[in-house]
């Protein structure tokens, strides 16, 4: 296996962080991305971060013109990619349900289009992000990777389909192998505080909706829900570093290696976090102030949702390392840095 890996949607929040630890790893990632949900500065910031060039393919996965391409000219750089982390997705799920075709037509057909390059180009090899929104309600805590698979939304079924994908195009020969790591809640960001995470207006997530009310952007923030069967009545989630995350997605490289078919497997802490502990620990971590009001709970919300992450472990060797506080800490160092994020596009 060479060390150049192709990372589809490497400029976004999860992807550029997977790129810094693979180069961190000693891999020689080559990024594609349509920017439509990021910003190239994420990838200079990368770059500064990691001491090198990483080299940047605009486009869509969708557009197999390109895509074997880029396939094409690693391999004739003498660097042929040997595998494939695929990030590349729209992941916002309100606008799943108001947009559900935008989400199968990317998620789903930009996956089938991925893969039938990877065949084209003779590449057998996959890391895929997928979520633990398929598992929709929890028929029992902790989920585990044999739990029911039963998403609530678009997005969440965008993602179970594309599993279901990857396993019919894993077991059909020619030695292919994918595997599916199921995210639970990455937060924060790499400790240098030069890449993190930027989303475009109103953020839909907690996290980046807590540094933007501690930084000023944002006046308050509103707790969806205190009256869920919770210790503290707020929502219970297993929030993991991004940087525990991306390692994750190193280790899952290194065991496709020796592995067939599809797996899939939990990425998360095994703890869970409520709202208002989340809020506790930011503002005991950072000194600033979290203002909060109480709201209706948000629809679709569950109470609690939390992984069982013995399969990473055993599987892939890995477990989280960081804490509630170092992702608060360091979730901070990005934002109090960049106020406005990365900035309007270049
Ligand atoms: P993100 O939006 O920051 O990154 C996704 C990247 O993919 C962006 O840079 C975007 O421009 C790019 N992209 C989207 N569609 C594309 C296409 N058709 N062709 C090329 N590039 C395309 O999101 P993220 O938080 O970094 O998430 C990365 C992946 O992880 C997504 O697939 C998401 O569904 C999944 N995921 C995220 C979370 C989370 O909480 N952030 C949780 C579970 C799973
Ligand atoms: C966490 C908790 C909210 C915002 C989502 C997606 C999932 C995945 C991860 C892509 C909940 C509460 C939130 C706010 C709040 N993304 N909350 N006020 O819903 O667990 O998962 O992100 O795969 O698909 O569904 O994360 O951060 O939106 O919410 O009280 O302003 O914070 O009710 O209890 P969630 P979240």
């Amino acid at each position: 296996m060479t060390k150049t890996l192709l990372v589809t949607g490497g400029a976004g929040y999860i992807g550029s962080h997977v790129v810094v630890e693979l180069v961190r790893a000693g891999y020689c990632p080559v990024i594609v991305d349509n920017f439509c949900n990021s910003s190239p500065r994420a990838i200079q910031r990368v770059e500064h971060l990691v001491g090198q060039a990483i080299p940047v393919v605009r486009a869509d996965v969708r557009d197999s013109t390109a895509m074997l391409r880029v396939f094409k000219d690693a391999q004739d750089s003498g660097q042929p990619i040997s595998g494939v982390i695929h990030l590349a997705g729209l992941k916002a799920v309100g606008e799943s349900v108001t947009k559900p075709l935008t989400y199968y037509e990317n998620n789903v057909y930009g996956t089938v289009k991925l893969l039938d390059a990877m065949d084209q180009a003779g590449v057998a090899s996959i890391v895929f992000s997928s979520s633990a929104t398929i598992y929709g309600a929890p028929e029992h805590l902790p989920y585990t990777e044999g739990h029911r698979v039963s998403p609530v939304n678009p997005y969440g079924h965008s993602k179970a389909i594309c599993e279901q994908v990857l396993k019919d195009w894993s077991i059909c020969g020619g030695g292919r192998r994918a595997v599916a790591l199921r995210y639970f809640n990455p937060i924060g960001a790499d400790h240098s505080g030069l890449i993190g995470e930027d989303p475009r207006g109103v953020p839909n997530n907690l996290f980046p909706y807590i540094t933007q009310v501690a930084v000023g952007r944002r006046q308050y923030l509103t707790l969806h829900g205190n009256d869920y069967k919770t210790p503290d009545g707020t929502g219970v989630r297993d929030y993991i570093h991004v940087t525990d995350l991306a390692v994750g997605h190193v280790r899952a490289v290194e065991f496709t290696q020796n592995q067939q078919g599809f797996t899939a497997v939990n990425l998360g802490t095994g703890q869970g976090t409520s709202v208002l502990q989340l809020v506790e620990a930011f503002e005991k971590a950072t000194g600033q102030q979290i203002l909060c009001k109480i709201g209706p709970r948000r629809q679709g919300d569950i109470a609690g949702a939390w992984a069982d992450v013995s399969l990473a472990r055993e599987l892939l060797g890995w477990k989280a390392q960081r804490t509630i506080t170092e992702m608060c800490a360091d979730g901070w160092r990005w934002q109090s840095m960049n106020p406005e994020g990365y900035g309007q596009e270049v």
